[in-house]
């Protein structure tokens, strides 16, 4: 199948990412200023949710209204996906109706087999393993808020999950280096860590990894899917709160992401969004306009009147 997928970071080049983060600046201003911008008319896209999802969905659903198309929520409880229709043939069928998909899953397999039968491109709205579209809305917010954050000191604290990983794909994309702070038995991928080399680092010590970052984020201990793990995840990850002495350790102009949701009192200080360092009401807004960037780029555009 030719159609592009956005599967992972990876899957565009350096450039292309530049370009994306830069447009969906564009769109911010335009939305902002009130110019209507709809290149998407008439264009549909599916939105398959096997998880939970306030930002994602909303943002995707907004974002193809604002861009002139639609947008339709598809749960696995309502269609055959969640009576065993195998994916590869749901592919097949759906990507014949829509204009793209995107897919917020547990395997990431679900994904690829999805991408491999469709003629529309597929988004990864989140798998257990990746969450791309989270990364252009934070490399957006940084660029916005601290200018380019190519040979910066990027610092996640936590769970080497989903998230951490994409932030090893973004480190090598957008050319950043990336300390990783994470408890032992909680490391990112071991593949994307090989791939990464000397951009990436485990260092054990919050405190000694956020010395000097430009940049600290974090997340949930216990992502969806890992509720049975909560309580023991609770206590391997106790050292690992971020806090506002935390980030007076970093850098003097050091900004604080997350990608939310966020649990007061665990991941972070009761106090920690409200600290001015801290962008993540921001960062939530940029997801609309980055991934109305990812739309435009991957969706093809209107038909032409007969
Ligand atoms: N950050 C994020 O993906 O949020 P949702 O789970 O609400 O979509
Ligand atoms: N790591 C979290 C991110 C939620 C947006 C999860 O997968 O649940």
């Amino acid at each position: 199948m030719s159609a592009r997928h956005f599967l992972s970071l990876m899957d565009c080049t350096p450039d292309e990412l530049v370009s994306l983060i830069r447009r969906g600046m564009e769109l911010k201003d335009l939305r902002n200023r009130g110019v209507l911008f709809e290149p998407l008319k008439n264009r549909v896209l599916g939105m398959i949710f096997e998880k939970a999802s306030t930002r994602t969905r909303l943002s995707f659903e907004a974002g193809m209204i604002q861009l002139g198309g639609q947008a339709i929520f598809l749960s696995p409880r309502d269609t055959q996906l969640g009576r065993g229709e195998p994916i590869g043939d749901a592919a097949i069928v759906m990507s014949r109706m829509l204009d793209a998909v995107m897919i917020r899953t547990f395997a990431h397999s679900t994904l690829t087999e999805f991408a491999a039968n469709s003629r529309v491109p597929v988004i990864n709205g989140l798998s257990d393993d990746l969450h791309p579209c989270q990364l252009l809305a934070d490399m957006q917010t940084f660029q916005e808020l601290r200018g380019s954050i190519k040979g910066k000191t990027v610092v996640w604290v936590g769970d080497g999950n989903n998230m951490c990983n994409s932030y090893i794909e973004a480190a090598i994309q957008f050319d950043f280096q990336l300390r990783v702070a994470c408890p032992e038995g909680y490391e990112p991928s071991a593949e994307l860590l090989a791939l990464a080399g000397e951009r990436v680092q485990i260092v054990r010590d919050p405190r000694e990894a956020v010395v000097g970052a430009h940049l600290v984020s974090t997340d949930v201990w216990a992502s969806m899917g890992q509720e049975e793990e909560a309580a023991e995840r609770m206590r391997q990850f106790k050292p690992y709160q971020v806090t506002r002495a935390l980030l007076d350790a970093a850098a003097e102009d050091v900004l604080f992401l997350h990608c939310l949701p966020a649990h007061r009192g665990e991941e972070i200080s009761e106090d920690l969004l409200d600290d001015p360092r801290a962008a993540a009401w921001d960062q939530a807004e940029n997801r609309l306009h980055a991934q109305k960037a990812l739309l435009e780029f991957l969706v093809e555009p209107a038909y032409h009147h007969a």
